[in-house]
């Protein structure tokens, strides 16, 4: 496994491994490594020849008062977890590479951003999209691997990829998530025990949602309502939003028909968390 930090030396490998013919597989991510992560590559592995990680935290895509200061960072560890399930380059460039004082070009998709989590999180996505296509064109992979955990953010990509013409498949990998099923993610560690009990509630809300299209709920509101009062029943838990929309352009449905992404975030404490469910019916 080699670590690579400066965006020349990626580039170069990147040429040499094209000059050889080799696939390549993008897993970007921000570190702080789980089995979430880690199931994209495993994913991976499957399907390219050379698997990159890129781990970098991306400071664009935070707000002024979000978490950018005190995101788990542990590179040490994340370089063991990495090459235990079978990463080949992990890619940490240095932010001031990524983003030196004259930077000036960002990528932004319109109309799939400004709800959801783009409503609560203004800028979020033009940092991911700017990251993403920065990566893309350093990297030049044929595959990228996302997980459906960051459901927006996946779709986004995909519209972005799309629309520029990247020529870079993107496929989108199932939620990995704790015994409770509460979603892997780098931010549970800021959940206090109790808190980490009630975090369980999130996924508990969408699966009684799912419940109620399997037995036949078509209407949107409806299940909305019995997200909500589920979560309600959680004292720590604050509902940022409730989503349910089409999984290409995310916009809200009224009824649930084909594929449906029943979306939330929720604060539990001061830890805001996201969750969802794609239904087909
Ligand atoms: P990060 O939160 O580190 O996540 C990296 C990738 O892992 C994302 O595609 C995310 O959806 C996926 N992932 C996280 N938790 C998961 C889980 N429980 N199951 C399956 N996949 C999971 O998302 C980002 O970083 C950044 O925004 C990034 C795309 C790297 C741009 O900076």
């Amino acid at each position: 496994m080699k670590v690579v930090d400066t965006i020349p030396r990626m580039s170069t490998l990147v040429k040499i491994l094209k000059k050889e013919g080799k696939s390549i597989g993008l897993v970007p991510t921000m570190g702080y490594l789980h089995e979430g992560h880690l199931s994209l590559v495993r994913a991976a592995k499957k399907h390219v020849d050379v698997v990159v990680m890129s781990i970098f935290v991306n400071p664009i895509q935070f707000g002024a008062c979000e978490d950018f200061e005190k995101y788990p960072r542990d590179f040490k560890r994340d370089e063991g977890l990495a090459t235990s399930a079978g990463v080949d380059i992990i890619f940490a460039p240095r932010a001031e590479e990524m983003y030196p004082e004259d930077y000036a070009t960002y990528v932004n998709v319109e109309g799939l951003t400004e709800t959801m989590c783009g409503q609560s999180r203004p800028g979020h996505f033009k940092g991911v999209t700017t990251v993403v296509a920065k990566l893309f064109d350093i990297v030049r992979p044929d595959i990228a691997y996302f997980g459906q955990k960051d459901a927006q953010q996946a779709i986004v990509i995909k519209k972005m990829a799309k629309d520029l013409n990247m020529g870079v498949e993107m496929k989108m990998m199932p939620i990995i998530r704790e015994p409770d099923g509460l979603a892997m993610s780098s931010r549970n560690v800021y959940l206090s025990g109790p808190e980490r009990k009630d975090a369980a509630a999130l996924y508990g809300s969408l699966k009684k949602a799912e419940s109620l299209v399997k037995s036949g709920e078509r209407d949107a509101k409806k299940i909305a309502r019995a997200i909500e009062e589920s979560l309600k029943k959680v004292p720590t838990a604050k509902i940022d939003y409730i989503s349910i929309t089409d999984t290409i352009m995310l916009k809200e449905v009224n009824r649930i028909a084909g594929e449906t992404l029943m979306a939330l975030a929720v604060f539990i404490g001061k830890t805001r968390l996201i969750d969802n469910i794609i239904v087909k019916v």
